[in-house]
């Protein structure tokens, strides 16, 4: 467990899985009853974008460093808001250059009668987790194995909400093992939403995962995706995917004005480009 989200949080896939967790968040608020967040790889849940890490790459400044300072068209500012006021309150809060990771988002933007479960496998970052959110009795932090969280937590006893699995990808078969979790979750909670984060470093390896996800024979799964630049095996990390579970009704329609905007804003040069498409549940044919 080498890998440290200190030097790429804020970077251009934070962006991207965090305006979407924020807006599904925000759709299940727009019903009373309670819910439940379920991360299950949560990381430390703040982090300082002036600190050592993050400076060391300022990965940061190509994604919400270009988003904050872009200028926004109506629709896209409102899409971006919930995410958006979480990070400028966060920065407020702390007087400092700090950055929300997907613990903070939820946490900030649930509601008193919602709860939240965090899963972080390395014991220093489920305390320093632990320690930061112990305030907040909606929150419990588990130090555990996020895989065996999202099959042992669902369903959750408030029947809704959405479960957040965000690896690493530091283990060749990290893709199986993330697929295999998931369906061993969703079949025990067909209702609930799913969020599941994916690299773009191999087209290859991509297409698979994202073939075995559209015939899993699960119903609704939507995918959005966005890539900065040439997808190449030896350039590095070149976009990144959110697969969507039983999306929130208009979801896609929404991305579809989000993820252009995005594209022209965080994009590094040739090949970049966008995709919004249903891998299951819709008549358009996914993209792969
Ligand atoms: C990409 S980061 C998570 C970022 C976080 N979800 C966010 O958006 O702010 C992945 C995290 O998973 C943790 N991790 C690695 N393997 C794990 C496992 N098997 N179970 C739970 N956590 C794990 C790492 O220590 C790291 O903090």
């Amino acid at each position: 467990m080498n890998y440290r989200h200190a030097y790429h949080a804020g970077n251009f896939a934070d962006v991207l899985k965090h305006a979407i967790l924020a807006l599904c968040i925000e759709h299940l608020k727009a019903k009373a009853m309670p819910f439940r967040v379920i991360d299950t790889h949560a990381g430390i849940g703040v982090y300082d974008l002036s600190g050592q890490a993050a400076q060391k790459t300022g990965e940061w400044r190509e994604g919400i460093g270009r988003i904050v300072n872009a200028t926004k068209p109506q629709d896209v500012g409102a899409l971006l808001q919930p995410y958006l006021q979480c990070v400028e309150a966060l920065k407020a809060f702390n007087h400092r250059h700090v950055y929300p990771g997907s613990p903070e988002i939820a946490r900030y933007l649930t509601r008193a009668e919602d709860r939240m479960i965090f899963v972080e496998k390395h014991p220093q970052d489920a305390k320093i987790l632990a320690d930061a959110f112990s305030f907040d009795g909606r929150a419990k932090v588990v130090e555990l194995d996020g895989y065996m969280a999202a099959k042992a937590y669902v369903p959750p006893k408030e029947r809704r909400g959405l479960v957040i699995i965000d690896p690493p990808y530091e283990e060749r078969d990290e893709f199986p093992t993330l697929f295999a979790a998931f369906v061993e979750a969703y079949r025990k909670w067909p209702t609930g939403m799913f969020l599941l984060w994916y690299p773009v470093k191999n087209r290859e390896e991509t297409r698979r995962f994202l073939a075995s996800l559209a015939e899993a024979g699960i119903p609704k799964i939507l995918r959005a995706e966005l890539r900065i630049k040439t997808v190449s095996e030896h350039g590095g990390l070149a976009g990144s995917g959110l697969i969507i579970v039983n999306p929130p009704w208009k979801l896609a329609d929404s991305l579809r004005v989000l993820l252009p905007w995005l594209d022209g804003v965080l994009q590094q040069g040739d090949g970049h480009g966008w995709n919004v498409d249903w891998l299951a549940g819709e008549s358009v044919a996914p993209n792969l």
